[in-house]
């Protein structure tokens, strides 16, 4: 997969040492956001350079070219979630947008007290917030499905437990930003409808990782961010059902989302537009569908062995360093390419910083899942994340790094 690395300005720069910013910097922190390649790049100046007018607006043809290059931005996310159509899919800002566009358009206005929303307590603070909001304004309750501490499974007896009759809305993350454990979403989707639940799946982590279809596992729906799957960061996308999305109300109002305005009031566009008020991120969206047609091109199913390979590497490696605890699972089999841990006696802040001194950078913090933070009773952790277009040099330089952070930090053992 080493290949692909001159496909990025940003890597190619590093191998060719002509870098100045990033000199040998080994970039392991994609779960918060990835590099881009040049074709997302030039994808995006392509469209300001030769079709920039507003979309949806004008009636002369650079406008429609504009319009045409929106629509099968939205056509090519469609097909890689498969979505059954294009109208099934909402652009927005990213992952957190789309999760708070169902909160606020679905949630608000159909739950009252009694009600329940169930999440997991892997979920990211954007995948609870929202629902805390719902909560707080309708009354309604939420429920949080626990995983076992040491493997990340949501076992079966948890699922039925916490999924009953008063449920009607269950979110989980596809893939957790923290654990690299992937939830059985199909079994979690099955006992949302056995109750009439709607069925959301965060998909932040997984879009970028896997093959993502959206029928199989029966979403209402899913959302991702363009920039964790190359793309430009202020795009991702919410696909949801058709007879869903017609039956809510708009999220944002204004421009573009209305069929007819009077002095008194307004009629919504359809679906999709109806959920994308004011001028679009035309330009995001055109980047967005090059970064999912280069990763198509590189393929799925090869980008998640590579993930795998890297992480089995890594597993191995760290697991035979003294003081280092996982967190997640620690058969590497069960986990993507994210490696989270934590040293003894060395904070994650500091793992952070002594690494970031060694051109290498991770994420250390709480991940922005603190409720999942709290139950495993970590306040912050070290986090590397992998992607196709890491090597198995970089994995073993970080091992050799990580192996003498205490001896770095005064620690005689
Ligand atoms: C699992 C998960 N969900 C949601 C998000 C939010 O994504 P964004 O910041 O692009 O909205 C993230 C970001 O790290 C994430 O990892």
């Amino acid at each position: 997969m080493n290949k692909y690395r001159k496909d990025f300005p940003f890597f190619k720069a590093i191998d060719e040492k002509s870098s100045v910013e990033n000199k040998d910097l080994i970039y392991f922190d994609t779960a918060a956001t990835a590099q881009r390649p040049f074709i997302v790049l030039n994808a995006m100046t392509h469209f300001y350079a030769t079709e920039n007018a507003n979309p949806l607006r004008g009636l002369y043809s650079l406008s429609e070219r504009a319009t045409m290059a929106y629509e099968n931005a939205r056509d090519t996310v469609a097909k890689f979630i498969n979505a059954k159509e294009a109208a099934e899919i909402v652009f927005t800002r990213n992952a957190s947008e789309s999760l708070n566009l169902v909160a606020y358009s679905w949630g608000l206005n159909r739950l009252h007290e009694g009600d329940e929303i169930c999440v997991s307590i892997m979920e990211h603070h954007s995948n609870i917030v929202p629902w805390q909001m719902v909560c707080q304004k309708t009354g309604a309750k939420l429920v949080f499905m626990e995983c076992d501490k040491e493997t990340g499974i949501i076992s079966d007896e948890e699922i039925a437990a916490k999924i009953n009759s008063n449920t009607k809305i269950v979110s989980v993350v596809h893939v957790s930003n923290v654990l690299g454990v992937t939830n059985p979403v199909k079994k979690i989707g099955e006992a949302a409808h056995a109750v009439g639940a709607i069925f959301i799946v965060d998909g932040a982590q997984s879009a970028p990782h896997m093959k993502v279809d959206v029928q199989d596992f029966n979403a209402d729906f899913f959302a991702m961010s363009g920039h964790k799957l190359c793309g430009p960061m202020g795009i991702g996308a919410l696909y949801g059902k058709r007879a869903l999305l017609e039956e809510m109300d708009p999220f944002l109002r204004g421009g573009e989302m209305i069929e007819y305005v009077t002095r008194e009031k307004a009629t919504w566009a359809e679906v999709p537009h109806k959920f994308e008020a004011g001028t679009v991120s035309a330009g995001d969206a055109v980047g967005m569908a090059a970064a999912i047609r280069y990763i198509q091109s590189i393929g799925l199913e090869n980008i998640e062995a590579h993930d795998r390979e890297l992480a089995e590497r890594m597993m191995a490696g760290i697991t035979q360093i003294p003081h280092i605890n996982i967190i997640g699972p620690k058969d590497a089999s069960k986990r993507c390419g994210i490696i989270t841990f934590t040293l003894d006696g060395v904070h994650p802040h500091d793992i952070a910083s002594l690494l970031s001194e060694e051109h290498i950078a991770i994420r250390a913090g709480h991940h922005c899942a603190q409720p999942l933070g709290q139950y495993l009773n970590q306040t912050a952790t070290a986090r590397a994340s992998l992607y196709f277009y890491n090597t198995e040099e970089e994995v073993d330089c970080f091992l050799e790094k990580v192996a003498k952070l205490r001896e770095w930090s005064g620690f005689k053992d």
